[in-house]
């Protein structure tokens, strides 16, 4: 099929809605990736949306809305704690998991009890969901296992032929995934980290557990490589290795690697020039906000410009460093080397 560019107009946002309402797929911009939307109360429109990924069915959609109110439908209960966080960071980059109630298809919770939700910020977003009149299932609108796509056209080298439309928001403002907190649980869990820190849940929630997924295998002080864990997400094509360590250690690991061949640096903004090997940078150091923004580009740089090998300079994991962390982590199938003391 064609895959329609639609721009942000009313006019295709309204030709966006009608798609979707019809049983069709259209990938639209979110705060914080894109998303390849089904109208999340059809079942068989829902269906498509792991067809066009190439995404395990086992694995459950986020149902986005555009009013808090449309909540209450699509949950068993909204108990305080859960309406106390919506209050506090709704509309955002927050998905909150309770159980569901029993309008959600199947196709949408992979057969789980829980529904994930998310009422996002973007305006078109919202936009988009009111003109198609029913909530919209939509997970990251990337092919399975490849990095979130975070502007049009990205999304667009993923999706082309598969889908009936892309719609171009421009670049999204936060581009790493909503953070993921399960309210289904007895304690809250975080499920997944983003740009609402572990930090601002507790504010609300008192206590909070952290899923051991999220920083995955890493132990503090571990040494090499995690052997064996293949699964990857958010993966370029490259081999991806985080150096956890000062610039200066990173830097004699990298001359030892220079000379070869489609060999890159992931680092931060200003290290090209101590560096020797060509670079492709995230943002600064200190700037966690930033390198989640430009992360998922600067992998998919990576992959056009052939890159077979690349070194990862090794993000804070405070605040929102943590969801960098969480993301550059699955880029690298949980490959992380301590360069320091060698
Ligand atoms: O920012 C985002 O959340 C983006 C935009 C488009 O909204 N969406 C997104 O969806 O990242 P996706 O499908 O790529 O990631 C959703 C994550 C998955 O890891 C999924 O397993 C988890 O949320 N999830 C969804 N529903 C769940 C549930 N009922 N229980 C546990 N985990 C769930
Ligand atoms: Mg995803």
């Amino acid at each position: 099929m064609e895959t329609l560019l639609l721009q942000n107009t009313d006019q295709d946002i309204a030709r966006a809605g009608e798609i979707l309402c019809g049983g069709g797929l259209v990938a639209i911009p979110t705060e914080t990736v894109y998303g390849l939307a089904a109208n999340a109360m059809d079942g068989s429109a829902v269906a498509k949306i792991f067809h066009a990924k190439g995404r395990p069915q086992d694995n459950p959609l986020i149902v986005h809305i555009s009013e808090l109110s449309q909540w209450n439908a699509l949950v068993r209960e909204i108990p305080p704690h859960a309406m106390a966080l919506a209050k506090a960071y709704w509309p955002g980059p927050l998905t909150i998991i309770l159980p569901k109630s029993d309008i959600i298809p199947d196709e949408v919770s992979a057969g789980l009890d829980t529904v994930a939700v998310r009422f996002p910020s973007m305006r078109t977003t919202r936009k988009i969901i009111d003109a198609a009149g029913v909530p919209l299932a939509a997970p990251s609108a990337n092919l399975s296992g490849s990095p979130s796509p975070t502007c049009a056209r990205h999304t667009m080298d993923d999706m082309r032929g598969r889908i009936e439309a892309v719609l171009d928001g421009g670049e999204c403002n936060f581009g790493v995934e909503s953070t993921v907190v399960t309210l289904a649980t007895e304690v809250p869990r975080l499920l997944r980290p983003g740009a609402v820190t572990p930090e601002e849940l507790r504010e609300v929630l008192g206590s909070l557990a952290i899923d051991e997924a999220v920083m995955g295998q890493l132990k503090e002080g571990v040494q090499a490589v995690s052997p064996g864990m293949k699964y990857k997400h958010y993966s370029p094509k490259a081999e991806v290795t985080i150096l956890k360590g000062s610039l200066s250690s990173f830097c004699e690991f990298a001359a030892a690697q220079a000379g070869h061949p489609h060999t890159y640096a992931l680092c931060f903004d200003g290290e090209e020039s101590v560096i020797p090997l060509p670079c492709v940078t995230y943002g600064r150091e200190d700037d966690p906000l930033t390198q989640s923004h430009r992360l998922f580009t600067a992998l998919r740089e990576l992959d056009e410009r052939g890159a077979r090998q690349v070194y990862a300079r090794c993000p804070s994991t405070d605040g929102v460093g943590m969801a960098v962390y969480n993301r550059l982590l699955r880029a690298a199938g949980f490959s992380v080397v301590a360069c320091d003391a060698q």
